[in-house]
This record gives C-alpha cells, sequence and structure tokens, in this order.
C-alpha cells in the first residue's frame, strides 16, 4: 500500500501526518490551540474550527513536504469524521475529501475513538503486537470510557463517565486549585507536593458493578473544601493537601474501574490506557498495579501518541483499508458517533 495521509481536527489539536503502508511514521505534526483556548478556560468551538481552517492546509503540505511525498505519492487519505466540535470535523473531513477527488484516492472517514483504540497496534509500540481482544481505557478531557477491542470495528462499551470526564474533572478542580488550563499537569504536579489523607474526598462508583465513572460529586467535594476554607485564596499548603487528596480519590476510582472491565473480559491480556490523562503517573502506576494483579500488561503508548494526533488517524485508516472499507464522499461529520456504531469489519 502506498502511503497514507491522516487528518485530525475534531478538537483542538490541528494534526497532520503520513505513514508508509506498513504503518511507519514518515512525518507528523501537532499544533496545538492550547493558547487560543486558555483565555477562556476551556475550548471555544469558533476559535476551533477557524484554527484548524487557517492552519490545516499549511500542515498537510509540511507533513507531505518531509515525508518527501507530493499528493500523488498517496495511496489513500483518512481524516477524522466525528466525533467532535463540528465546525472543525468539517474543516478536516472537507479537506481530506478534495485532496482525495482530486487525486482519485480512496477516503476514509476515521471514527476518532476507533483511532485511539487501534494506536496500540501500531507497528513495533507493543512487543510481539496488540492482537485482538484487547481492553481499553481512554481517559482525556473529552473522553472518559472503557472499551472492549475484538477486531476493527467491534467494539463494545463497558463502561463510561455518568458526568464529567476524568480529564475535565482534573480542568474544573485545577481552576479550582487557582491553577490555568488545561489544570491535569499542573495539578499532578501540585500534588506530589501534598498530604493525600488530609482530606477525605469521595471515591465515586468504588465497587460498584460494571464500568461507569462519575466524577461531579468529587469535584463537587472538593469545591465544598475549598469555599469552607474561604473566602481568599487557599494557602499553597492547603491547596497541594487538596490536589493530593483528588488524585488519590480518582487513582483509586480508576485502578477500582480497570479491575471491573478486567473482569468483564476474561480473554483480554492488554490494558491499554489512551488519552491526555494517561500521561499522569499515579494513574499509570496504579493501573499497572492492577492489570499485573491479574496477569494483565497495562500498556501506556507515549504521551504524543495517546493525546489527540493524526499518526493515530493514519493508522486507523491502514487498518481499514487493508480491509477494503472506505467511505463515500458524501460521508457526513457526525459530532456524535458512538464506537457501537461503526459497522464491524467482520460483517
Ligand atoms: O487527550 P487530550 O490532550 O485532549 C482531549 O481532551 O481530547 O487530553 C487533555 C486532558 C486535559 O483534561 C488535561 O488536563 C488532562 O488531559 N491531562 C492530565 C495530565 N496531563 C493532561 N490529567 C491528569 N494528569 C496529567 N498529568
Ligand atoms: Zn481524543
Amino acid at each position: 500500500m502506498r502511503p497514507i495521509l491522516g487528518i485530525e481536527s475534531s478538537c483542538d489539536e490541528t494534526a497532520a501526518a503520513v505513514l508508509d503502508g506498513e504503518g511507519t511514521i514518515l512525518a507528523e505534526a501537532v499544533l496545538s490551540q492550547e493558547r487560543e483556548h486558555a483565555p477562556y478556560g476551556g475550548v471555544v468551538p469558533e476559535i476551533a474550527a477557524r484554527a484548524h481552517l487557517a492552519h490545516l492546509p499549511g500542515l498537510v503540505r509540511a507533513v507531505l513536504a518531509r515525508a518527501g511525498l507530493g499528493f500523488d505519492g498517496l495511496g489513500g487519505v483518512a481524516a477524522t469524521g466525528g466525533p467532535g466540535l463540528i465546525g472543525g470535523l468539517i474543516v478536516g473531513s472537507l479537506l481530506g475529501k478534495g485532496i482525495a477527488l482530486a487525486r482519485g484516492l480512496p477516503y476514509v472517514a476515521v471514527n476518532h475513538l476507533e483511532a485511539h483504540a487501534l494506536t496500540a497496534r501500531l507497528p513495533g509500540l507493543v512487543e510481539g503486537g496488540a492482537a485482538f481482544p484487547y481492553l481499553l481505557l481512554l481517559v482525556s478531557g473529552g473522553h472518559c470510557q472503557c472499551v472492549k477491542v475484538a477486531g476493527v470495528g467491534a467494539y463494545t462499551r463497558l463502561g463510561g463517565t455518568l458526568d464529567d470526564a476524568v480529564g475535565e474533572a482534573f480542568d474544573k478542580v485545577g481552576k479550582l486549585l487557582g491553577l490555568g488550563w488545561p489544570g491535569g499537569p499542573a495539578l499532578e504536579r501540585l500534588a506530589a507536593q501534598g498530604d493525600p489523607a488530609r482530606f477525605a474526598f469521595p471515591r465515586p462508583m468504588l465497587g460498584r458493578p460494571g464500568c461507569d465513572f462519575s466524577f461531579s460529586g468529587l469535584k463537587t467535594a472538593v469545591a465544598q473544601a475549598v469555599a469552607r476554607h474561604g473566602p481568599g485564596a487557599l494557602s499553597a499548603a492547603m491547596a497541594a493537601d487538596m490536589a493530593a487528596g483528588f488524585q488519590r480519590a480518582v487513582v483509586e476510582v480508576m485502578a477500582d474501574r480497570a479491575a471491573h472491565a478486567m473482569a468483564m473480559v476474561p480473554g483480554a491480556k492488554l490494558l491499554v490506557v489512551a488519552g491526555g490523562v494517561a500521561a499522569n503517573g499515579a494513574i499509570r502506576a496504579a493501573l499497572a498495579a492492577a492489570a499485573a494483579a491479574r496477569g494483565v500488561r497495562l500498556v501506556a503508548p507515549p504521551v504524543r501518541l495517546c493525546t489527540d494526533n493524526a499518526v493515530m488517524v493514519a493508522w486507523a485508516g491502514i487498518e481499514r483499508l487493508r480491509l477494503g472499507l472506505t467511505d463515500g464522499l458524501d460521508f457526513a461529520p457526525r459530532p456524535r458517533w458512538p464506537l457501537e456504531e461503526l459497522a464491524s469489519a467482520a460483517a
């Protein structure tokens, strides 16, 4: 197979990548829009769409040049078709379709969640390869779900959040503690200096059957603790103890939920954690321990492949193209696109 161009524009990362037919990365680039959105404390959809429009065409040209290819050297185009923010999805999908149409290339509308799910199968990432079935814990600012990955297009959602995504909880608690946005990395650093036992925050869903999550009660508990110690700024020590207490609660919940997921799919020998929150050292360590206790291997792809990127989109495109699965140029981007709605490759 000739090289595949991948395009990602579903949220606040503008990304493009070129992979050869085997999945080797020839060139990749990610432009974060963090600076554009930071003043608003979160992603503003209209700003995101305009930023994708401004940067994506140049980024695509740049990765092709770095890969030493022109459009004629491509064998297909894969662009995220959903789920995500509709403006960005339209920008990326139309660019991908335009290139495919102009050069007569196959086009794949990639489900962003499937792209996260299949990342572990990139050549060389998991020793011995990531054979189906495996478990995926997808934890970021926008996603929080646990999925059984049985094959390309064959996914079962084992559970997900009932309210906030875990990264969203980190961001909201970060804001309460006076940290910038996104709050996750700063909160992890602050937590390292605090006493996790000082505040007894709740552990939502701990021990419950299944694999659902809930974080809004925990977030509210931190808000109440902050209010109790106000008004005025918290002392640095108090903020660190709250950060540590919050993170400890999240870690315990995540390990418990992962244990339940592993019990639900006894055949899975691999637990893949992806999404920005997978960068958290305490969470990774707790998941690794929970997995090891069940003879399961935890795989955390390098952070640049677990946060939003176009390598995973190109790779999902390759997996689909290998199975002869392509999409028509009439594909309409889908803001909501649950994994279960993907046509199974086996069907
Ligand atoms: O995957 P990602 O870059 O974008 C999406 O949300 O799709 O994930 C970003 C999220 C943010 O909520 C951020 O606060 C969180 O991941 N995050 C972390 C850490 N690094 C990033 N959360 C906890 N600990 C971290 N070290
Ligand atoms: Zn994502």
